[in-house]
Formats: C-alpha cells, sequence, structure tokens
C-alpha cells in the first residue's frame, strides 16, 4: 500500500528539509502532526501544548499514568472531541476545523479499538465487522462476506463468523475489534489500550497479531497502553505522557538512558 517512493521522502524530511503545509511531501510522510494541543475539563487541565508526530507506517506507542489524557489524545485525534486549542494534522489536513460531515468522511480513513473493544452486543462477529463496510462501501452482499472473510482470518477468527461477542474470551474479542477496525484498510490505526484486562499471556499474543497486522497494512498507529512489555515489543517509538504533555520520546533504550526522576520511575514499575 505503501508507494514505491516513500524511504526516499521520509529521508528528504529527516534530512532537515522543511515542507510546506498541505505539500506532498508532509501529505505523505507525517501521517498524524499534533502541536500545542490543549484540552481542559473545568479546571482541570489536561493537554497541556502536547506536541506528537507519527511518520507513515510508522507505530507510535503512548505511555503514561491512568488518567494523565491517553485516551482524550485518541478522541481528540479521531474527532469524537475538540481540543481548547493547538492543531492536530492528518496526512497534512487540519481536523480542528473541520465540520461534522468532513469529519465522518476521514474517519474512514482511521480504524480504532476503544478501551472496551466495543463490539456491539446483538450483532454476530461476521455482522461486526461488515458494518463499517455496509455503512461506508458500495460492497455487494458477496464481496462483504469474502471481506469478512479474510479480515477474520488475517485475525485467526475465521472459525466463530456466527458467534456471538457474549460468547468470546476478552482476547478475542479483541481480535474482532481489530478486525473491525482494519474493515476499510485505514491509513491510520489507534488502539486504545489493546491488551487491558487481558491475561500476560493473551497479552503477548495481542501484541504479535498488531506486530504482523502492522506490517501487512502499513499503517501510522498510535497505541495507547499502559504495558512497558508490550511497547517495546509493537513500537518503533515512544512517548511518555506526563502533566499534559510529552515528556520524553524515542526508542526504549533511549528511555532506559534518561535520567529524569519520573522516566526512571515509570520504567521501574513493571519491567
Ligand atoms: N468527557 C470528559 N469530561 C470530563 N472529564 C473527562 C472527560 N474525559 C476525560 N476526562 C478526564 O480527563 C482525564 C484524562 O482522562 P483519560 O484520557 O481517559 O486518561 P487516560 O490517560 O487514563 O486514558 C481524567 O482525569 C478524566 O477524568
Ligand atoms: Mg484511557
Amino acid at each position: 500500500m505503501m508507494p514505491a517512493d516513500q524511504p526516499v521522502l521520509l529521508g528528504v524530511l529527516e534530512s532537515g528539509a522543511t515542507a510546506t503545509e498541505n505539500s506532498a511531501e508532509e501529505t505523505h510522510a507525517t501521517a498524524i502532526a499534533i502541536s500545542g494541543l490543549h484540552k481542559s475539563f473545568g479546571s482541570q487541565v489536561v493537554l497541556n501544548g502536547t506536541n506528537l508526530n507519527v511518520a507513515s507506517g510508522e507505530t507510535l506507542a503512548v505511555l503514561g499514568r491512568s488518567g494523565t489524557g491517553k485516551s482524550v489524545l485518541l478522541k481528540l485525534i479521531i474527532g469524537l472531541q475538540k481540543p481548547d486549542s493547538g492543531s492536530i494534522r492528518i496526512h497534512g489536513q487540519e481536523i480542528t476545523r473541520l465540520d461534522l460531515d468532513a469529519m465522518n468522511e476521514l474517519r474512514k480513513q482511521m480504524g480504532f479499538l476503544f478501551q472496551h473493544a466495543a463490539l456491539y452486543d446483538s450483532l454476530t462477529v461476521e455482522q461486526n465487522i461488515a458494518f463499517p463496510l455496509k455503512r461506508h462501501t458500495q460492497m455487494t452482499e458477496s464481496q462483504q462476506r469474502a471481506r469478512v472473510q479474510e479480515l477474520l482470518a488475517s485475525v485467526g477468527m475465521e472459525r466463530d463468523l456466527q458467534k456471538m461477542p457474549s460468547d468470546l474470551s476478552g482476547g478475542m474479542q479483541k481480535r474482532v475489534g481489530l478486525a473491525r477496525a482494519l474493515a476499510l484498510e485505514p491509513a491510520i490505526l489507534l488502539l486504545d489500550e489493546p491488551t487491558a484486562g487481558l491475561d500476560p499471556i493473551t497479552s503477548g499474543e495481542i501484541d504479535q497479531l498488531i506486530l504482523k497486522l502492522q506490517k501487512e497494512y502499513d499503517m501510522a498507529s498510535i497505541v495507547v497502553t499502559h504495558d512497558l512489555l508490550g511497547a517495546k515489543t509493537i513500537a518503533d517509538r515512544i512517548a511518555l505522557l506526563h502533566d499534559g504533555n510529552v515528556l520524553i520520546e524515542g526508542s526504549f533504550a533511549e528511555l532506559e538512558e534518561s535520567r529524569d526522576e519520573f522516566v526512571s520511575e515509570f520504567l521501574k514499575r513493571d519491567s
């Protein structure tokens, strides 16, 4: 899916050339560009000038203590909430000023999995995954069926087509949620705590599945997680959110080298 010239474009940007707004370079290389993002609820400041970039094909893990605004950040990117100020650009397009119709259109390029898998309880696995296809594509019934089969196979759930969500284990629900998030072949994937509430072995399996899907679909992804091991497994880069800002970002090794007290404490916690 990625154009053949991608690495070249990335190289150009990394070497310090500036991309003008909405230029082809930025559109290709920077999938998500967040700057100066502010969001408060009443007197509670949650995001306080947050800056974050995710390149096409890159997986960024966002870590942070519970209540630091990780889920809020994802909701702002999907446009379910509006920031107080700041900029969010998706493939160069400023989304904070989009109206609902335009936002819905853009959202088709974004797959997301909420913290609580949020499958439709009254629909079968097959119907759950067909839902975005029915809503957003012109596919015929048989094309939809074929696509659902393909998606379920890619998450190892091809035999569970007719099951209801309540008949699935937590790990299986996440798999179905992932398949549904991928239904429209999104350029951007946002996962909120994809392994929360799962046992360590199942978490490891889901991490491996996410890795495999990243390679297959070649998306820009943000994975919010409290799971350090998971972040280390699936992410190209890690950002640690603290007090409304990215305190540090880099590879896991770079985080480990940090002398910052909060960073060291955070890494010590469960690694
Ligand atoms: N819709 C909302 N109204 C009021 N407060 C909210 C709302 N959404 C989130 N918050 C608050 O914002 C803070 C960050 O929440 P959240 O992003 O869910 O944290 P986390 O990092 O654990 O995902 C929390 O204190 C939460 O209570
Ligand atoms: Mg959360």
